[in-house]
């Protein structure tokens, strides 16, 4: 394994209740420090990817069937969702599922527990209201009754208290303002940088996760079609066409489809 990966897909194979056969043999890296995102349509198994990495897919009767996940050279496919939270891997689910009927700083103390670390020390707490200046102000209102964007915000907090060394974002764009979009984003780069985070980032906005991510993957029915620096993606036609909304093409179909489209298209020209 080379020593600058953190995380490793190799090949994996992954079914939902021993029938449904959903990841077609995937494999990704996660550099050290870096970020890497993960790309596809609906129902392509990003989520499926991620749950996968974290462990929660036991939870949906689902299993890697064939190939590895190693995280810092080890094997942790066969690991409870717990014992993966335990080696630092978080994954922040679709949705924000913040704590309801607790404040904003009491969901972030929930978070210094997830690794069973302890309580959450104050440098901790500290730490993510820099990150998070909105969530001062909010600390005391429970989180049942801030904005979407703010509990995006505190869910990314919460993970935050845990001292991640891996974290997996699924689609923290999903419902927001563009202004909150960016201002989430923002901050989730200054993370990365300053505070040597990987992330596997998983968006629907793909012009966004170019931005953000150096380099990406192209999921499609559970096989990668595609990976490459972002630099180059941005430049490819198919991309272009399919993702990011630059064609002529009209109905956004599989991503397949568009380049059998345009063959056709060549050939009959
Ligand atoms: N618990 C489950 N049991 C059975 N099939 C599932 C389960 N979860 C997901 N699937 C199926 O696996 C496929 C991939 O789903 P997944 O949620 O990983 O896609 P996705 O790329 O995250 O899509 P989206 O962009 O809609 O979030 C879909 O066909 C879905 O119906
Ligand atoms: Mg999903």
């Amino acid at each position: 394994m080379n020593n600058g990966t953190i995380l490793k897909l190799n090949n994996i194979e992954v079914m939902y209740h021993e029938v449904i056969l959903v990841l077609k043999g995937v494999s990704i890296d996660v550099p050290q420090g870096g970020i890497v995102a993960l790309l596809g349509a609906n129902g392509a198994g990003k989520s499926t990817t991620l749950k996968s990495i974290s462990g929660l897919l036991k939870h949906e009767d689902g299993e890697v069937t064939d190939g590895s996940i190693e995280f810092m050279g080890e094997k942790i496919h066969h690991l409870s969702a717990e014992e993966i939270a335990k080696k630092g891997i978080f994954q922040i689910i679709e949705g924000r599922r913040v704590f309801e009927h607790l404040t904003v700083e009491e969901n972030l103390r929930v978070g210094a527990h997830l690794r069973g670390t302890g309580s959450a020390s104050k440098e901790r707490l500290e730490m993510v209201y820099r990150y998070f200046p909105r969530l001062v102000d909010r600390k005391n209102v429970l989180a049942g009754f801030i904005s979407g964007g703010e509990q995006q915000m505190t869910v990314i907090g919460r993970a935050m208290m845990a001292q991640p060394k891996l974290m997996l974002l699924d689609e923290p764009s999903m419902g927001l303002a563009p202004l909150l979009i960016k201002e989430i984003f923002e901050i989730i780069k200054k993370l990365n940088k300053e505070e040597k985070i990987p992330l596997l980032l998983v968006e629907q906005n793909v012009k966004l996760a170019l931005t953000v991510a150096p380099y990406a993957y192209v999921l499609e029915n559970g096989r990668l079609v595609m990976h490459d620096t972002s630099e180059k993606l941005k430049e490819n036609p198919d991309i272009r066409d399919f993702y990011l909304g630059l064609s002529d093409i009209g109905e956004r179909k599989s991503f397949r489809q568009v380049k059998h489209y345009k063959r056709r298209k060549r050939w009959l020209t």
